[in-house]
């Protein structure tokens, strides 16, 4: 690693971080054309080239399409490991021994249940609610149910935070998907995986016990391991820039699901689904093509070849989803199209993944909430990094003003 190495540089450096070359930006300030001009700032809208943290969680090499959490590749995760193992991985940093492993799923069993007022909170929403209105909500309203949160210093107030969160998560999207279709809520079973006993609060209906299919139980992790973190992406800034105020983790991802909810970010799968109903014909392609392209990687995203395989498997089980094959024609024509080539634009990890949980009897509306589930881990993994790092303070850009030089106010009968 190489770093442009400048007088006021004091921070440590990890040489194996996997930067080739950084400056911090601050140290530009000392270029003036006079001693009291401001010095230089540097503009980047949408941060096309800023890093706003340094981070050992997620490396991506988006030329060469590589993804991994804490340095495992995440092709190795999605063959061998399940989503709730991952998600120790990335939030304390090592895969967990035998004993972490047994502690920490009893742990998150421990947390899985709702408070029962929550029920009442789901009940105020319409009928039609929108899942992913009532999973960001419910998450914001938890700072109200758990004030202990707020001791964000604290080292154990954070864990039992990262306990319930990861626990809970899923309960809220199985109560919010019960609720759209109107069918009582379903406890957690704790018998279940937790896969298994999502796939439980979702889909049992009058049986004593749910009967969870091995297939899709092992589809539902891999889709988890491949969304569970992504580095600095939208909702993940979200998350750290709403977290830089300190204010308590629950608030914070209220945040981080609402810009997840966007469909450039994680509402990309409903839009791909809703899109590859209405194509139809060729004739009918749209100018952007949802589940296509992507800000980091300029090449196949990894996850997407992942998830392709994974879809064989549910298929096997639930039958083909008929939109499949609109959807790897989509894909055959793009690939050879001059504008997709130029631009290196390729199917990103939303592009198939609707196809599988659409097959497994999701609504679309469900697709972002499933989205959520994961990202979880590596949100709070990404906040509790922010909060520890000395060299992060609140956030706040600075902006150029473009607007009005300084003008005298006109009473209402001055004004044409
Ligand atoms: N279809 C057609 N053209 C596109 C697409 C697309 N999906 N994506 C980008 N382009 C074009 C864009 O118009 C621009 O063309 P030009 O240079 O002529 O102006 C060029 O490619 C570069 O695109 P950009 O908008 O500057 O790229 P970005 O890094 O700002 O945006 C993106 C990244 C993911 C928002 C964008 O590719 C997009 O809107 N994709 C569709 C939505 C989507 O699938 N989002 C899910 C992302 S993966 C899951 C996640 O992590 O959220």
């Amino acid at each position: 690693m190489t770093r442009t190495e400048t007088s006021s540089d004091s921070v440590s450096i990890d040489r194996n971080a996997p930067i080739t070359a950084w400056t911090p930006t601050l140290d530009l300030k000392q270029i003036k054309t006079s001693p009291d001009d401001f010095g230089l700032m540097t503009y980047d809208p949408a941060f096309m080239n800023t890093a706003s943290c340094r981070s050992t969680i997620t490396y991506i090499d988006g030329d060469k399409g590589i993804l991994e959490y804490r340095g495992y590749p995440i092709e190795q995760l999605a063959e061998s490991s399940n989503y709730l193992e991952t998600a120790y991985l990335i939030i304390f940093g090592e895969l967990p021994t035998k004993t972490q492993l047994a502690n920490w799923s009893s742990d998150i069993t421990a947390h899985c249940l709702l408070h029962e007022n929550i029920k009442k909170l789901m009940d105020g929403y319409q009928y039609d609610a929108h899942p992913m209105g009532v999973f960001l909500s419910t998450v914001g309203a938890f700072s109200t149910f758990y004030p202990d949160a707020k001791q964000i210093f604290d080292e154990q107030s954070r864990k039992k935070q990262v306990h319930r969160l990861i626990a809970k998560v899923p309960t809220i999207a199985a109560y919010a998907f019960r609720h759209s279709i109107g069918r009582p809520y379903v406890y957690p079973d704790d018998d279940l995986s937790f896969t298994g006993n999502f796939l439980n609060m979702l889909f049992k209906r009058t049986e004593l016990k749910y009967k969870v299919n091995p297939v899709l139980e092992k589809a539902l992790d891999v889709l988890f391991i491949l969304h569970a973190d992504h580095e600095q992406n939208c909702s993940t800034s979200a998350m750290r820039t709403i977290g830089s105020s300190h204010v308590d983790p629950y608030s914070a991802m209220a945040g981080a699901a609402a810009a997840l909810y966007g469909p450039l970010h994680g509402g990309a799968n409903e839009a791909v689904l809703r899109m590859l109903q209405e194509i139809g014909t060729i004739d009918n392609i749209p100018a952007r093509l949802m589940g296509f392209g992507h800000r980091v990687y300029k090449s196949y995203d990894p996850r997407a070849k992942i998830i392709k395989k994974t879809a064989d498997a549910v298929f096997d089980v639930t039958g083909k989803n008929p939109l499949l094959d609109i959807a790897l024609e989509l894909e055959r024509i793009a690939l050879e199209d001059d504008y997709f080539i130029s631009r290196k634009l390729y199917p990103n990890v939303d592009f198939y993944s609707g196809l599988i949980y659409q097959a497994m009897g999701f609504p679309v509306t469900m697709f972002p909430v499933l989205f959520a589930i994961p990202r979880t881990s590596g949100w709070i993994a990404q906040w509790e990094e922010m909060l520890l790092d000395p060299d992060q303070k609140i956030t706040r850009p600075r902006q150029v003003y473009v607007g009005k030089k300084r003008r005298d106010y006109l009473p209402l009968n001055k004004r044409g």
